[in-house]
Parts: C-alpha cells; sequence; structure tokens
C-alpha cells in the first residue's frame, strides 16, 4: 500500500527529469542533482520544448548519442544572461570601498565565478582600470559552459544593448562615456581588446572543481541562486578558501551567506549589496 502511494506520487515528468539528469552525468559528467529543483524542472521542460519535444525523453536520446547536443542543453540550463554594471549600486561600492583597499597590493588576483558572456569581467577591467589598478591585476574568469566562454572571449555584443549599459556605467559612477571602451558597426559592439589583456578565461566547475587561486576579490553573482543549499555552502566554501584574509567576495543582490556556516567567516562590508570580508580564517 505505502509503496504504491508513493509511486503514485511521482509524476512522469518526475521520472523523465531524473533520467534525464542521470544521463548528463553518466554520459558528460554535469551534475545537476544538487540544483534547487524547481527552476531546474522548469528550464528542463523549456528546453524540450523550445527543441520541439513533447516530453523531456527526447532530450535523453539526443544528449546520448548527439555530438554537440551538451553545449545546446548547458545554455538552457545554465542561464547565462549578464549585462554590463548589472546593479550599479554594487559597482559604485566596489570602487568607493573594495577597490581602495585592493589598492595596497602590488599584485591583486580576481576570480569571476560563473561569467557567462563575460559583461561582468569587462565591467570590472573599465572600474580597475578607471582606478589606476587594473595594470597590476590578473582576473580568472571562469564557467562551466565552454560556449559561453567562447563568446565572452570574442566580446562581441548586440549593439541594442548598450543604451542599457551606459545608463548602468553612468550610475555606476563611470568616468567617461561607456563608448570609449567599444567599437560599433553595423548591429554589434566590440569591447576593446585592452580589457582582456589581463583576463585568463578558463572552465570550472563549481559542483565538482576545486579552489585555484589565492584571489583577493572573488565575485561570484546570479550563479548561487539556482543551486540548493549544500551546493551554495559548497560554492561559499570554495570562495572562502581561496581568499586571502581580508579579501573581499560579492554576491548577487539576491544571495546571501547567511544561511551557511561558512558566514561567521565573513564580514559584511555592505549587507544589502552582499559584499562581505574575509575575517580571521579558523
Ligand atoms: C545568470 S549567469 C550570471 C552571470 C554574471 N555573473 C552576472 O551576474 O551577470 C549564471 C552563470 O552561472 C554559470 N553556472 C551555473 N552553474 C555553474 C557551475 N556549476 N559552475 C560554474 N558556473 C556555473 C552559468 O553557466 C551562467 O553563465
Amino acid at each position: 500500500m505505502a509503496a504504491s502511494l508513493t509511486a503514485m506520487a511521482v509524476t512522469p515528468d518526475d521520472i523523465e527529469i531524473e533520467l534525464f539528469l542521470r544521463a548528463l552525468q553518466l554520459r558528460h559528467g554535469y551534475d545537476f542533482s544538487q540544483y534547487a529543483p524547481a527552476s531546474l524542472k522548469r528550464r528542463i521542460v523549456q528546453l524540450s520544448h523550445s527543441q520541439g519535444m513533447r516530453t523531456v525523453t527526447g532530450l535523453i536520446e539526443r544528449v546520448l548519442y548527439e555530438p554537440g547536443f551538451m553545449s545546446v542543453v548547458l545554455e538552457g540550463l545554465s542561464v547565462p544572461v549578464s549585462e554590463m554594471f548589472r546593479d550599479p549600486p554594487v559597482f559604485r561600492a566596489l570602487r568607493d570601498h573594495v577597490l581602495p583597499v585592493l589598492a595596497s597590493y602590488s599584485q591583486i588576483n580576481i576570480w569571476l565565478a560563473g561569467c557567462a558572456h563575460g559583461q561582468e569581467v569587462y565591467s570590472l577591467a573599465i572600474l580597475l582600470e578607471e582606478a589606476g589598478l587594473y595594470d597590476r591585476c590578473q582576473l580568472y574568469a571562469t564557467d562551466f559552459n565552454d560556449a559561453a566562454l567562447w563568446q565572452a572571449q570574442e566580446a562581441i555584443y548586440p549593439a541594442r544593448e548598450a543604451q542599457l549599459w551606459s545608463r548602468n556605467y553612468a550610475a555606476a559612477g563611470g568616468a567617461h562615456s561607456l563608448a570609449d571602451y567599444y567599437s560599433a558597426r553595423y548591429e554589434l559592439i566590440k569591447l576593446d581588446e585592452r580589457l582582456r589583456r589581463n583576463v585568463i578565461f578558463a572552465n570550472h566547475n563549481l559542483v565538482t572543481d576545486d579552489v585555484f587561486c589565492e584571489a583577493h576579490l572573488v565575485l561570484c553573482r546570479n550563479v548561487l541562486i539556482y543551486f540548493g543549499d549544500a551546493l551554495q555552502d559548497r560554492a561559499l566554501n570554495l570562495f572562502r578558501d581561496s581568499l586571502r584574509r581580508g579579501g573581499f567576495l560579492c554576491l548577487g543582490i539576491r544571495e546571501s551567506i547567511d544561511f551557511a556556516p561558512s558566514a561567521r567567516d565573513f564580514s559584511a562590508v555592505d549587507a544589502k549589496l552582499r559584499i562581505y570580508q574575509l575575517g580571521n580564517k579558523s
């Protein structure tokens, strides 16, 4: 009796999604099992519809047998949306409160985890350039989506985005015109090569990979929101272990460290803007 009740509670959708996630893991090594279930389910169903499928099962066959389909899946499940100077007050706070502290170091390492198509990386590069710090910086921009990383390196974006980005830049306290940092052609803009000169783009998966640099600042914005609690905690531990004492962590404004055991290692620089500083490491 108990077994049949349990069986009835599991919908065919749930079964298909579980099998799909298992296929991703076994065939391609991507583990989504600790992502927040409701939004993950929504994106999987959306992906199957956008691929013209009635059910999720059709996706399973394609990830198993179709070379290259995994990049379509990653693009659908990982939400690589971004914008330059997204949440301008955060960039203003970095400019006013974090960069002056970083200025005391002769070499500054910055890790941007979940960098998507790179808009955030270049926003920070502009901020650092305007603060006269860029030449002392090494930026590591990582994501687990190779196609997104490739686009990030290209630094070519639709020109229609430029208006919003210019407004963001001004609201973030930008000293020039954003147009000083790109050239426009037809419907596209290309950011200046010089913004990329100290950036290393690399694949890094927050589910499975380890710490790889000693950072003075870690930005991981709008990524944890897709993770379940245990995975958020893993990522926060990675950031803590990567930061040197006194280093800064900047999360998305809808994300927080408060729930996590690692929160005790940080103090808030600006709690509302989710900027934290690593205190005494135990
Ligand atoms: C919404 S974008 C955030 C982009 C940027 N940080 C921002 O705030 O504008 C989320 C990014 O997280 C990346 N991501 C999701 N899961 C990841 C994981 N396990 N490891 C590394 N990156 C991941 C996605 O590929 C996507 O590019």
